[in-house]
């Protein structure tokens, strides 16, 4: 079990570690200095060590330098404002093989996403074996081969019963894709893949409700932390609807299920202007 532990001899009793702590770990004793209350509850979240201005605080079996002071400066808003409406999926990549530190860097950034109850339950898969991305490629065609039947016979008249006006639309336009994916892929195109060098698979615990949060968070993390590094990334929506054929050909455990799927890799391109998004619909209760 881990637990903060408090140095009383630094304790000035500033009780910031008190305010932090959500779940009343670190209480306020009858003389007012906070104190340990109940351990058990911690989720080693460590709020209390990074706030203490005395460093009276640590995690016990977390070593101190896991908790390394910040130095750089806050991202300004506009700059955090340009990188987020000028960030752009990717689908033409350099031939340039993503190095593995490069990789390793993007999931030490990536495995500091949150997660309920800071459990930390996710993994990731990195494939760059362009054999492994071949029979990838070919399970997903298939599987989207047997999709497209359905997405046919829901985009069909007589399903107009059953289906609003809106998921027809739908249907149509994810009909029009998975034929454009078969038509590039029976080509000898990687439509699918977009012949990226590197495939990355966030999975979370399966019975986990929010197994799939933690696994998708990382992956946006990994996604834009990516960006500053020259590196561009797709989610791979056909990867993320086919997690049972994936997780036979990638051993994924059951207790494990695959909630997202990127491409990765160096960018060909430089977008010169922003994204473009239809107004957001939004309801406020003031
Ligand atoms: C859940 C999800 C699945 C996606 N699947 C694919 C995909 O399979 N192939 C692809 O090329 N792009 C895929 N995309 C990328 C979207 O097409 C893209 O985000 C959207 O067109 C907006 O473009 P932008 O990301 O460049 O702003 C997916 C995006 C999401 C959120």
């Amino acid at each position: 079990m881990t637990q903060p532990i408090l140095d009383q001899e630094k304790c000035t009793a500033c009780g910031l570690c008190v305010e932090v702590c959500g779940l009343d770990v670190i209480v306020r004793n009858g003389n007012g200095c906070p104190t340990i209350d109940r351990a058990a509850y911690c989720h080693t979240c460590g709020h209390c060590v990074a706030i203490c201005p005395q460093n009276a605080l640590s995690i016990q079996g977390v070593p101190g330098d896991q908790f390394a002071p910040v130095h750089t400066p806050a991202i300004s808003p506009l700059d955090m404002e340009t990188f987020l409406l000028t960030k752009r999926s990717c689908r033409e990549f350099k031939e340039r093989p993503v190095e593995k530190s490069v990789l390793e860097n993007l999931i030490t950034v990536a495995r500091m996403a949150p997660t309920s109850i800071n459990c930390q339950e996710r993994a990731f898969i990195v494939v760059t074996d362009a054999a492994k991305i071949a029979e990838l490629r070919e399970a997903l065609t298939q599987h989207i081969r047997s999709l497209l039947k359905m997405v046919k016979l829901a985009a069909s008249k007589p399903a107009a019963l059953f289906l609003s006006p809106e998921s027809q639309e739908h249907m149509r336009h994810l009909q029009a894709d998975f034929e454009i994916a078969l038509r590039h892929t029976g080509g000898g195109d990687d439509y699918i893949f977009h012949n990226a060098p590197c495939l990355i698979f966030f999975t979370g615990i399966t019975m986990d409700p929010s197994g799939r949060d933690h696994a998708l968070g990382a992956q946006h993390y990994l996604m834009l932390y990516a960006e500053t590094l020259g590196l561009g990334t797709c989610i791979n929506g056909y990867a993320q609807s086919a997690p049972k054929i994936l997780a036979k050909h990638l051993n994924i455990p059951k207790a494990h299920t695959i909630y997202g799927a990127i491409m990765l890799g160096y960018r060909k391109h430089t977008y010169r202007k922003r994204v473009y998004r239809k107004p957001a619909s939004v309801v406020y209760y003031e």
